[in-house]
């Protein structure tokens, strides 16, 4: 609409002048991602973040995903539109629970999943994201025993990879574990020469019939060089709109969710917080935005160093 249109000029103008860099998730609504200098998956956001010589970042992404950017370039003023974007991986691991965990089991190598705290990562050894966990793991020396959090479910797909034991955090993203095996399979029934293409975040039953596994730049990726033509795509929904552009003439059809959400498939309302309109204000007002103590942003950056370095 012309609404839209004008706010996102005026989104463009104003960071222009400002010296700002808008960084968007895959997940972010379709007007967002359009105005972005860059779209992309938590890795490829945390290394633009890194590397932008721009003043004001603008994350358009969820709470842990801006503070990262925060914690690689502190010197930069970093913008999250809704700062009550969380992530139910993140909330799923409280600091003084963790603590006790780590204080259990001194001698373990702790790994992260990107998707925790600035805290949780502070007391981390090192950082890892979808795309690269099963490097980081196979990092780790082999007489090392390891701690891996939030993610109980890319933690069992990533002990069936590698053959490392580890000890798991019990968490779980609310958005993976919504699909349905069973209408999956009927909607593959109706679909046979369908590929089931999955985030390492989905249920175990999931992810046994899926013939592709990776993060969302890796979904993608895979789409785009197949010779297939039809994917089932058990991720966020908010994928399908640079998945489509990347394929229009393939056939994208969402995997289905337990209850019958509105969009019959599955969104994450916390990436869904951001609008184009808080976008808007955000820049302008540059609030609301990520502080971080000194000390915490130092001892999280040491294990996110550790992840970009291999
Ligand atoms: P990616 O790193 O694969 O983009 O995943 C981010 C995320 O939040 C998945 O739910
Ligand atoms: Fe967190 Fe899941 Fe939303 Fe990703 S999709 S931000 S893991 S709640």
């Amino acid at each position: 609409t012309e609404n839209k249109l004008s706010l996102q000029d005026e989104i463009s103008i104003l960071k222009k002048a400002k010296n700002a860099v808008i960084l968007a998730h895959y997940y972010q609504e379709p007007e967002i991602q359009e105005i972005a200098d860059f779209v992309g998956d938590s890795l490829e956001l945390a290394k633009k973040a890194a590397a932008t010589n721009a003043d004001i970042i603008v994350f358009a992404g969820v709470h842990f995903m801006a503070e990262t950017a925060k914690i690689l370039n502190p010197s930069k003023k970093v913008l999250l539109p809704d700062l009550n974007a969380g992530c139910s991986l993140a909330e799923s691991c409280p600091p003084g629970a963790f603590q006790k965990l780590k204080d259990q089991y001194p001698n373990h190598v702790v790994v992260t999943y990107i998707n925790c705290s600035a805290e949780i990562k502070a007391m981390s050894d090192v950082v890892c994201t979808s795309s690269n966990a099963e490097k980081v793991i196979n990092s780790i020396p082999l007489d090392k025993p390891i701690i891996f959090a939030p993610d109980k479910n890319l933690g069992r797909y990533l002990i069936e990879k590698t053959g490392r034991k580890m000890l798991l955090w019990d968490g779980a993203c609310v958005v993976h574990e919504a699909f349905s095996i069973d209408k999956l399979l009927e909607l593959y029934g109706k679909y046979p020469s369908a590929k089931i293409i999955a985030h390492p975040e989905s249920e175990e039953h999931i992810l046994k019939i899926a013939n592709y596994i990776g993060s969302t730049s890796g979904m993608l990726n895979f789409v785009k060089s197949s010779k297939h033509e039809t994917f089932i795509v058990a991720t966020e929904a908010g994928i399908l709109h640079q998945m489509q552009m990347d394929v229009p003439h393939k056939t994208l059809i969402p995997a289905p969710a337990k209850e019958d959400n509105t969009c019959a498939c599955s969104e994450c309302a916390f990436m869904k917080m951001n609008t184009l309109q808080k976008l808007y204000t955000c820049l302008k007002e540059e609030s609301p935005e990520i502080i971080l103590e000194e000390s915490l942003m130092k001892n999280a950056h040491r294990p996110i160093a550790r992840m970009m370095e291999l």
